[in-house]
C-alpha cells in the first residue's frame, strides 16, 4: 500500500527522535514494544500527542484533510449533544455539577455538551496531555472559559460525570505471540542490526499467567494486552466517590478480540488519514491504537469497585439517548443544511461505519440510576 510522504521536516524530526531513542535506550538496543508506543506517542519532547502536530481533522472544508484521523466529536455536533443526555442523568443522580474529560481533542464534544445542557452551573474539568491540544481546546471553548478548569494531574476526589471518548486506544499496550511452540512471547522493538526489527523474548510468568487466563495459545498468534488501560480504570475507583464513568472507543468483548482469526491483532497506524499496521514507521509522526477489549475493561472496574451498568454498540447508545427526537430540530426544508448535517450522523449510527464498532460502557460508583443510553440493546452478558 502507498502511503503519503511526509514532509522534509516532518521526516528529519523523526530521525532526530530515533537517534534520541537509540541513545536513551543505548546499552539494550532494545525496547518493549509498550514502551516503543508510550515513547512514539508521549515523549515529553517527541512523541506524537504531545510533540505540537495537528493530529484531529476538522469538520469543515479546509480543515477536513488537516491532520491524520477524525473523531466522533468532530465529524458532527450531534454526537456530544445526544451524549449529554446521559451525562445529565448521571448528573442528576450523582447530584453533582462536574464532568472530567479525558483527552479532550479539539475540545468539540465539550462545546456540544455544554451548549446542550445550557447550565451556567455545570463545571467541565479537562485532563489533558498533549500541550497543544489544550491550546486548540481554550480556542474551541472561549465562550465557556468561565466553566473549565484545565487539570493536571488526576483529583484525588471527584463526584460527577467522567468522560473519555477515543482515550482508552490510545493507550501503550503490551505486545505479545504464541510462537510455533504454543509458548508465549512479549514482543520488543530492536535495532542491534542497524534496522527496527521486532524481537521476540520469553514472556514473564506474570504475563503468562495472564495471557493464559485470556486466550488460547494458538500457534504463530500475535495480539495485545492493555495493562494501562486496565490500571487507569482502577483507579477510578480510588479517586470517583459518586457518579458515571462514560467510555467510548473501537473494540470487542474478549472472545471477539481474540478471535482465532484476529490472529495479527488489532494495531493499526493513522498517517494523514491512510490507516496501516506498521507501527516502526514514521516514529513521531503518526497516531498508534489498538482496539479494547472490554472485558478486560469492565473486570478492572470491578476490581475497582466500580459497577458495570451499561455496555452497547454506539448506534444502540445514541438512539436510546434519541438522537433522532434532537434532530427533529432541524428543518428539513432547508434542504442543503439538512443533508450537510444528516450525512456525519449517518456514519455515526451506520453499521458499516462508526455505529457497531464503537462500543459505550457505563460505570458508575454509589449511582442508583437505570441508564438511559442503554435501555435497549445492553450487551453486558457478552463480557
Ligand atoms: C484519539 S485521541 C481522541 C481525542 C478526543 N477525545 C476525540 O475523541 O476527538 C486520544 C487522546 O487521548 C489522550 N490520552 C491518552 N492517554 C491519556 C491519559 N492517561 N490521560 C488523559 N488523556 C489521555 C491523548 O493525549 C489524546 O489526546
Amino acid at each position: 500500500m502507498s502511503l503519503p510522504t511526509p514532509s522534509y521536516a516532518a521526516l528529519e524530526h523523526s530521525q532526530q527522535f530515533l537517534s534520541h531513542i537509540k541513545e536513551k535506550w543505548a546499552p539494550k538496543q532494545c525496547i518493549s514494544f509498550e514502551e516503543w508506543m508510550r515513547e512514539a506517542l508521549y515523549n515529553p519532547y517527541w512523541g506524537y500527542y504531545t510533540g505540537g502536530l495537528t493530529k484531529l481533522s476538522g469538520d469543515n472544508e479546509t480543515t477536513v484533510l488537516q491532520g491524520d484521523f477524525t473523531t466522533a466529536p468532530e465529524l458532527s455536533p450531534w454526537y456530544g449533544r445526544t451524549l449529554a443526555i446521559q451525562v445529565e442523568q448521571v448528573l442528576t443522580a450523582a447530584e453533582s455539577s462536574h464532568i472530567l474529560e479525558f483527552g479532550a481533542g479539539s475540545g468539540k464534544l465539550a462545546r456540544a455538551i455544554l451548549e446542550q445542557l445550557a447550565d451556567p452551573t455545570i463545571h467541565y474539568f479537562i485532563l489533558e496531555l498533549s500541550a497543544d491540544l489544550r491550546q486548540r481546546q481554550q480556542e474551541t471553548l472561549k465562550d465557556f472559559l468561565s466553566q473549565i478548569t484545565w487539570l493536571d494531574s488526576l483529583p484525588t476526589d471527584f463526584t460527577g460525570c467522567i468522560l473519555a471518548n477515543e482515550v482508552l486506544d490510545a493507550m501503550p499496550v503490551k505486545l505479545i505471540q504464541w510462537n510455533q511452540a504454543q509458548e508465549l512471547e512479549e514482543v520488543f522493538v530492536s535495532w542491534q542490526s542497524d534496522e527496527l526489527t521486532y524481537q521476540a523474548k520469553p514472556a514473564s510468568p506474570a504475563l503468562l499467567d495472564l495471557a493464559q487466563s485470556r486466550l488460547p495459545a494458538y500457534p504463530g498468534y500475535r495480539t495485545e494486552i492493555n495493562l494501562q488501560a486496565e490500571s487507569w480504570v482502577r483507579e477510578m475507583g480510588n479517586y470517583l466517590r459518586k457518579g458515571g464513568v462514560i467510555l467510548i472507543d473501537y473494540g470487542f468483548p474478549r472472545n471477539e478480540y481474540y478471535h482465532p482469526q484476529r490472529h495479527q491483532g488489532t494495531l493499526m497506524c493513522h498517517l494523514q488519514h491512510h490507516a496501516h499496521s506498521d507501527p516502526l514507521r514514521y516514529l513521531g509522526l503518526q497516531d498508534i491504537t489498538a482496539h479494547v477489549d472490554f472485558t478486560a475493561i469492565a473486570d478492572a472496574a470491578i476490581g475497582g469497585n466500580l459497577e458495570v451498568l451499561g455496555f452497547t454498540s454506539q448506534a444502540r447508545f445514541l438512539m436510546n439517548c434519541g438522537i433522532l427526537s434532537l434532530l427533529n430540530q432541524l428543518d428539513p426544508n432547508d434542504v442543503k443544511d439538512y443533508a450537510r448535517q444528516i450525512g456525519p450522523v449517518q456514519k455515526l449510527l451506520s453499521e458499516a461505519e462508526m455505529g457497531e464498532l464503537f462500543k459505550v460502557m457505563l460505570l458508575g460508583k454509589n449511582l442508583d440510576i437505570d441508564p438511559i443510553g442503554f435501555i435497549s440493546g445492553d450487551r453486558r452478558h457478552t463480557l
